[in-house]
């Protein structure tokens, strides 16, 4: 355990500068779902392949929000969020990256020191969850868990690591020389009891504008795999939002549909969430239904999309189609009328003026030509009206 005494070395500069002023403020202010304890955590997962090759992946968390993660080549920690340095100088970010690198470093080493005696099987998987949390009004708490192949293996617990129940003397065995080293419990306690929360308080102001913002939902429908001969699966899609507490049904008016199932929530790539709401009806039984959807942001204007049913804005788009198609439609058969009366009138005109045979084809097609002038002097006025309102409007 000879690394854990390295790690005292940067830790003191790490923790002691900011001891004084490390008092948590209130933080419920700093988030809108407060009912969720605000947390930071770091994430470790070393595999352990044999006795000469591990592989650790490190990231760090606020709440579900990646902020962090370590950079294995280089060995230092990347910023993922333009404000996840919270508000640690140049120095402290310094001397934490370099009690990462040892801790890392150690770990591995220790690990692969105490496998026989531990009888850990090769190849296998260590996860470890440390962190802290805050909630409005109280002191904050720390957290350390670890994993042995994908189950609780042991925790942090007062001041003691604590075995987790399922995991057999093994984990009794590692909590029993674990407990003796002084040392790391010191360790433990003065960086998530103290440095954690620490962090966490300037990363909530630093990151406020992002963490209080409000992204308003997208909503569709579609239809899903159909469940069973004659029924229809309905499909309410939802995405786009953030903060991550939604409400969507299937409903028949205001009535809720008890049968609606909700998919998990999924993150998307820009940190906002999707959600699938689902109901199995009789095909006969869609009709009149519709996915509702409530969210902060929709500040109570809910989304409603009826099944089967267009949106208004389509509905106008439609009837304004329609009614220019009339319109048009109108314009061009009075047109082709005047033009035919006129093509009517002019063989009895012209007769006066011009002998009546072969002309009258001339006549009757420079008739048409004068409609066909009349026709294009009367859209060209139109048009050119149009155009200066457009201007005007621009
Ligand atoms: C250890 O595991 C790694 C990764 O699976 C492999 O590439 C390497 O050859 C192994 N080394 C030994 C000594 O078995």
């Amino acid at each position: 355990m000879l690394f854990l005494l390295l790690l005292l070395l940067p830790f003191r500069e790490l923790c002691c500068p900011g001891e004084s002023t490390a008092a948590p403020q209130p933080l419920g202010s700093h988030h809108p779902a407060a009912e969720e304890p605000l947390s930071f955590r770091m994430l470790q997962i070393s595999s352990f392949a044999n006795h000469s090759w591990v592989n650790t992946q490190g990231s760090g968390w606020l709440g579900e929000l990646q902020t962090h993660s370590w950079d294995n080549i280089v060995r230092t920690i990347r910023f993922l969020r333009p404000w996840s340095k919270g508000d640690f100088s140049k120095q402290e970010l310094k001397n934490l990256q370099a009690l990462l690198q040892l801790y890392l470093r150690g770990f591995a080493k220790e690990v692969q020191t105490f496998v026989n005696q531990f009888q850990f099987e090769y190849p296998f998987e260590v996860q470890i969850s440390a962190g802290c949390k805050m909630q409005a009004g109280k002191a904050s708490e720390f957290f350390i868990n670890g994993a042995y192949q994908g189950s609780d293996f042991l925790s942090f617990q007062g001041s003691f690591w604590v075995p987790s129940p399922a995991a057999g003397s093994r984990a009794q065995n590692v909590c029993k020389v674990l407990n003796h080293y002084r040392d790391i419990k010191e360790i433990v306690q003065s960086m998530f009891g103290h440095t954690c929360p620490r962090f966490l308080a300037g990363l909530l102001v630093a990151g406020k504008s992002e963490l209080e913002r409000q992204v308003k939902p997208e909503a569709w429908v579609s239809s899903g795999p159909n469940p069973r001969p004659g029924h229809l699966l309905l499909v309410c899609h939802v995405s786009g939002f953030y903060p991550k507490p939604v409400w969507v049904r299937w409903m028949r008016g205001e009535q809720e549909q008890v049968g609606t199932q909700h998919s998990d929530l999924l993150p998307n790539a820009d940190g906002t969430w999707y959600l699938r709401a689902t109901l199995d009806v009789a095909a006969g039984e869609a009709a009149g239904l519709s996915c509702r959807v409530k969210h902060s942001s929709l500040r109570g204007h809910d989304i409603i999309i009826h099944w089967g049913g267009y949106s208004i804005l389509l509905i106008l788009i439609c009837l304004t189609i329609v009614v220019t198609l009339v319109m048009l439609v109108v314009v061009d058969s009075s047109f082709k009328k005047q033009c035919s009366n006129w093509n009517f009138i002019s063989p009895h005109v012209s007769s006066a003026a011009f002998p009546m045979g072969a002309n009258t084809q001339d006549t009757r097609s420079s008739g048409r030509q004068l409609c066909l002038a009349q026709e294009l002097w009367i859209i060209n006025r139109f048009l050119k009206k149009w155009k200066t309102s457009l201007k005007q409007i621009w």
